[in-house]
């Protein structure tokens, strides 16, 4: 049977009428056209679906939409303001963290998290709390290097 939630995603609000078997990651990419999320392993092993609900990263692909009823969610969608980059996003770009880029919309949120809960982590630091994210391409050490340059331009 079908239930109706209402979501604020990315700032909006939204209600949604969705089946009970659905995840967060279905809904977020066919419902609401947000494809930043990317379909992975959908077995919560790769990361490739993360965002942040309540100010937490998940694996949207691990999620029942349903249980999302009255929750905050932020995708890489939310991030930029028109074309105006978040200062995480615009790391990547700087410190060369991507190349498929299939990775990138959850790595990007994790060093948001990241960041938010720890605002000097140590390369240890930052390649643990990553360490669920997987990239097939870049080897890790340019997106650790963009998720510390934030950092220390936050320090100023
Ligand atoms: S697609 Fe969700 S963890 Fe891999
Ligand atoms: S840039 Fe290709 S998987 Fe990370």
């Amino acid at each position: 049977m079908v239930k109706t939630i209402q979501v604020k995603v990315n700032g909006y609000v939204e209600k949604l009428t969705i089946a009970p078997n659905r995840t967060l990651l279905d809904v977020l990419r066919e419902d609401l056209a947000l494809t930043g999320a990317k379909r992975g392993c959908e077995a919560g092993e790769c990361g490739a679906c993360t965002v942040i609900v309540n100010g937490r990263p998940v694996n949207s692909c691990m999620i029942l939409a349903v249980e999302m009823d009255g929750a905050e969610i932020l995708t890489i969608e939310g991030l930029s303001r028109g074309t105006q980059l978040d200062d995480m996003q615009q790391s990547f770009i700087d410190e060369f963290a991507l190349q498929c880029g299939y990775c990138t919309p959850g790595m990007i949120l994790m060093g948001k998290a990241l960041l938010a809960e720890n605002l000097q982590p140590t390369e240890e630091t930052v390649r643990e709390y990553i360490g669920g994210n997987l990239c097939r391409c870049t080897g890790y050490e340019n997106i650790i290097k963009a998720i510390l340059a934030v950092a220390a331009a936050r320090k100023g």
